[in-house]
């Protein structure tokens, strides 16, 4: 049984008390409001209830802590130092598409490094707890990646960009890569999550681009704490900042990562000639 510091207490009974709204919801899906945010980025009337849950139960406990939302945004607090980072659904398509992949992922900043760490899967009762120095978790259960070395054995999970006009050549080249020398590319739709798996072992690796604070935070602390590493694609630790995320286990983090970069170098070189022609 992890020994739960008082914060991670405050942060799993948040997320037990907005995941019974969004499991009531999601059981509703079908009649839910949907209002249109921009292209592929939909906000349900759930997002909004269980962050404003989230957000009351957080304050409450903490009523100083500075926050970052992904719906209501950032607000600085009486105190600085700590700050709430908070994605209250993660997979929002998936929800609002009957798929029962989701998660609400919180975490704790403090002086500008997290802390601690948690993703809860309200539909598979998983939540997935990690303090920094003291491992990883699901449920009562410790994690730790993958043992898996070699390449050509490994499940690696990616998210696929959905926004219109954004140029999808260089994330293409990398995928494809990955396809050739792997056992298998999975696109589940919640990174939170695909996080939270690789730190279960489940996944040997994780790569996406473009993600946000608010769906890393939690995550990257788990996967750090089951013993992976996660990097920027260009091997730095600026994720929280650019959104590339590279994580996996120490063993294959930079063979994958020499894989994709390459990929995309390459198609960048070919691009490049190809419009000198
Ligand atoms: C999204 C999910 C998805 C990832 C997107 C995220 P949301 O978060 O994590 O897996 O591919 O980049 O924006 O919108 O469902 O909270
Ligand atoms: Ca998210
Ligand atoms: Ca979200």
């Amino acid at each position: 049984m992890p020994m739960r510091s008082p914060a991670l207490n405050v942060m799993a009974n948040a997320a037990l008390k907005a995941a019974r709204g969004l499991l009531r919801d999601f059981g509703e899906v079908e009649q839910l409001q949907v209002s249109i945010k921009g292209p592929g980025d939909f906000v349900s009337t759930a997002d909004l209830k269980a962050e404003r849950t989230l957000r009351a139960e957080l304050t409450r406990a903490r009523p100083g802590y500075s926050l970052l939302f992904e719906e209501g945004g950032a607000e600085t607090g009486s105190d600085p130092r700590h700050r709430w980072i908070v994605d209250p659904l993660d997979g929002t398509t998936n929800f609002l598409h009957g798929i029962p992949h989701f998660a609400i992922s919180i975490a704790l900043e403090r002086d500008g490094e997290i802390v601690a760490g948690l993703v809860y899967d309200p539909t598979r009762d998983e939540m997935y707890s990690a303090e920094k120095g003291l491992g990883a978790y699901v449920n009562d259960r410790r994690l730790r990646v993958s043992a898996r070395r070699r390449l050509g054995e490994a499940v690696v999970a990616t998210g696929i960009p959905t926004h219109r006009g954004t140029a999808h050549d260089p994330y293409l080249a990398g995928l494809s890569a990955v396809m050739g020398a792997t056992s298998g590319v999975r696109r589940m739709g919640a990174a939170a999550l695909d996080l939270a798996y690789v730190a279960a072992g489940r996944y040997e690796g994780f790569w996406e681009f473009g993600l946000k604070p608010w769906d890393i935070a939690a995550g990257l602390l788990l996967v750090r704490e089951a013993g992976g590493y996660v990097s920027d694609l260009s091997g730095g630790h600026a994720m929280m900042t650019n959104g590339d995320v590279l994580a996996a286990n120490d063993h294959l983090h930079l063979a994958l990562a020499a894989l994709i970069r390459d990929a995309i170098r390459s198609a960048g070189a070919a691009a490049a000639r190809s419009a000198d022609l």
